[in-house]
């Protein structure tokens, strides 16, 4: 566990306070602290009736019943209405605005397409009846390894049309990575692409899949759609390619009266052990909440231009460029390529080009962006901004405050978004209209989420106080379970304090109830605020033949929040030496994706246990960061290898 009270001192400084501005608390959905009070403790009293309130947004073929069915830790929302997540998204959007534009893309070498709400859906509607001529049925999985591109969308729209129970992998990840969710998922249809493209170079998706596919029996077809149009190997059984298909089809598939639990997708995460959980979001609760969520905390209007950086291939990009952003009509914006290519403001270049108003990114982009220098930014105008976000891993005080004036111009206010794979939306975050903002805090939790910071036996803290982060009521838009491991999501998230989610953070609130987050209690990384369990990163580091043992640990990293640094040692026979360091950290590249290239591995004699044979990591931790030794050592097996890993870290 992390030694929390070092960042809980740092931020405790923190006192400055921003008040929403006065003309953009005018106009916003939620005006005042006030009103966002009285929502949240209306919701907090009758949950039931909030939610029910708020479910009017959506688009229902047929009324639900009951608005939750809670035997703990199972939720049935909304049970017995019947949705669809594509109609909500596009059909009830094209008689108040088909000629809008729902999808605004620009592809890494510059071209631009304007999909319109009439034009997604035509797209969508004709990709679904290709799927449905494929013979998918009702929640068979389909795995999306796709680039930024709008046939990603339009890929998961079809599917949430007819059933379908999508999966999108990350298209950094490797061919092991993409095995490993085949497996687990059974999917029997992967889409892809030839190849995507990221920092001018052709990343190689369609040859990863075949790889991944070798000896897996799920998969019956490929459909592979054709971006960079270099060549790849086609096999004409087994492969499709989207273009072919979609021309010979000439149908439209409606939208299909799903069961408001009806699972909508599986989303793959690391954890604490070395197996990634498919996180399972089912269809009315995850939209309803990504819908209100989107319309709160950005506080959408009609003309907004809307972008969230995030790649689709992680949760942020499921709910905040597609689910959220489409299903209350707005334009979202998707950029297909890397914040510094082909130069360094290229993000400030796309925002002046398309008159961005909205903008969400990680603070690991913002701490790049200020290395690379203010005079970048300085060059553009920025002047359609009225709105930012973060979302991801803790912002440190002072990157926010150059997010503000640098890039906001002290006109827009910062929403500093706390949420998970597994919350499916928002949880804690500023109402831009609303709250006043602290640099570093992501402030109060949405209405109706009764978020609270706890010790180790589920009691509330006092102000001020480190303690885990828990949610105490169930929320629409929650997982309903691990994919095929419901035990493990019952004990994981369930047992550690009963009745409550264990969200796997630590937190403070301070004197007037906001929340700050000052990380992991557990075994997880976040590396350039992707998540990363590091067993994972072991099992991959062991499985090269040379290595006995491993142990990963993630230090702190100016850029990239944490970066992974390895402790290893070899089998017998094997002689430590800098290449085959670098052997093993282009191994672990290869197996899980360059995400997870450790920063270094240090191969040692051996690794400090503890006396009953448990790795101490938080030692590791130290020395990697070339810490102090504090604390108790005293449980260690062998005191003297202090010393011996110090040195080796000379
Ligand atoms: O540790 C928290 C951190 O990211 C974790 C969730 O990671 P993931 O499921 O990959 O989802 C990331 C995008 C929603 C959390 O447990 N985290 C997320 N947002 C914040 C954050 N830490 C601090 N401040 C945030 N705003």
């Amino acid at each position: 566990m992390k030694d929390a009270s070092e960042t809980l001192e740092s931020l405790l400084k923190e006192k400055r306070s921003f008040s929403p501005p006065k003309l953009f608390s005018a106009a916003a959905h939620v005006p005042d602290l006030k009103s966002y009070q009285a929502l949240h403790t209306k919701a907090l009293k009758n949950p039931d009736a909030f939610w029910a309130e708020q479910a009017k947004a959506l688009h229902w073929f047929h009324p639900w019943e009951k608005t939750l069915v809670w035997d703990a830790p199972n939720a049935k929302w909304f049970t017995k209405g019947k949705l669809n997540v594509s109609y909500n998204c596009l059909d009830r959007h094209l008689k108040t605005q088909p000629h809008k534009t729902a999808i605004l893309w620009e592809g890494e070498p510059g071209e631009v397409r304007k999909l319109s709400y009439q034009d997604l859906y035509t797209e969508v509607a004709t990709f679904a009846a290709c799927l449905q001529t494929l013979g998918l049925k009702k929640a068979d999985r389909v795995i999306l390894y796709m680039p930024m591109i709008p046939e990603l969308a339009i890929a998961m729209l079809a599917c949430s049309r007819i059933g379908l129970i999508h999966s999108v992998i990350f298209g950094g990840f490797s061919a092991q990575a993409i095995r490993d969710r085949v497996e687990d998922s059974k999917a029997k249809l992967i889409i892809t692409a030839d190849g995507g493209y990221r920092r001018g170079k052709i990343v190689e998706l369609k040859r990863n899949v075949d790889q991944a596919i070798q000896n897996t029996s799920s998969v019956e077809h490929v459909i592979v759609y054709q971006r960079t149009k270099h060549e790849i190997p086609f096999h004409p059984k087994k492969d499709f390619w989207w273009h072919e298909l979609t021309a010979k089809n000439k149908n439209l598939a409606d939208a299909l009266p799903l069961d408001s639990e009806d699972p909508l997708f599986i989303l793959y995460t690391s954890g604490t052990t070395g197996k990634p959980k498919g996180i399972l979001h089912t269809t009315a609760g995850y939209l309803l909440q990504a819908h209100v969520s989107t319309k709160w905390v950005f506080d959408l209007k009609d003309d907004d231009i809307y972008w969230c950086t995030a790649d689709i291939g992680w949760i942020t990009g499921h709910t905040y460029i597609v689910y959220g952003p489409l299903s209350n009509g707005a334009t979202t914006l998707m950029y297909e390529g890397a914040p510094n290519h082909p130069h360094p403001g290229r993000f400030w270049e796309i925002i002046d080009r398309h008159k961005v108003s909205i903008f969400y990114t990680s603070p690991t982009a913002l701490r790049a962006f200020i290395q690379w220098g203010e005079k970048i930014p300085h060059e553009y105008a920025l002047s359609t901004l009225r709105l930012l976000g973060t979302v991801g891993e803790p912002i440190n005080p002072e990157t926010w405050m150059w997010y503000y004036s640098v890039i906001g111009k002290e006109k827009c206010p910062i929403v500093d978004t706390w949420w998970q794979t597994e919350t499916g939306s928002i949880m804690i975050s500023p109402l831009p209209g609303a709250t006043p903002l602290k640099p570093g805090s992501a402030t109060l939790p949405l209405p109706g989420i009764d978020a609270e910071v706890v010790d180790g036996k589920g009691n509330p803290v006092p102000p001020n106080t480190g303690g885990f982060l828990v949610i105490r009521n169930p929320w629409p838009s929650m997982l309903r379970t691990i994919y095929n491991d419901h035990d493990r999501y019952s004990e994981h998230y369930w047992k550690k304090f009963p009745g409550m989610y264990w969200t796997g953070d630590e937190a403070r609130r301070d004197e007037e109830g906001y929340f700050w987050i000052l990380g992991r209690a557990d075994d997880v990384i976040k590396v350039s605020g992707h998540r990363l369990g590091t067993s994972e990163i072991e099992s991959s580091v062991v499985s090269h033949p040379s290595v006995a043992e491993c142990a990963v640990v993630g230090i702190p990293h100016k850029i990239k929040g944490e970066c992974i640094v390895a402790f290893a040692t070899l089998k017998q026979g094997h002689v430590p030496s800098p290449e085959m360091a670098q052997t093993l950290i282009n191994h672990v590249a290869k197996e899980i994706g360059t995400i997870a290239r450790p920063e270094e591995i240090r191969l040692v004699p051996r690794l400090p246990k503890t006396r009953s044979g448990k790795i101490m990591r938080r030692l590791l931790r130290k020395i990697a960061a070339k810490e102090e030794i504090v604390g108790d050592t005293t449980t260690l097996e062998d005191p003297s290898i202090i010393e011996e890993l110090s040195k080796s870290m000379a």
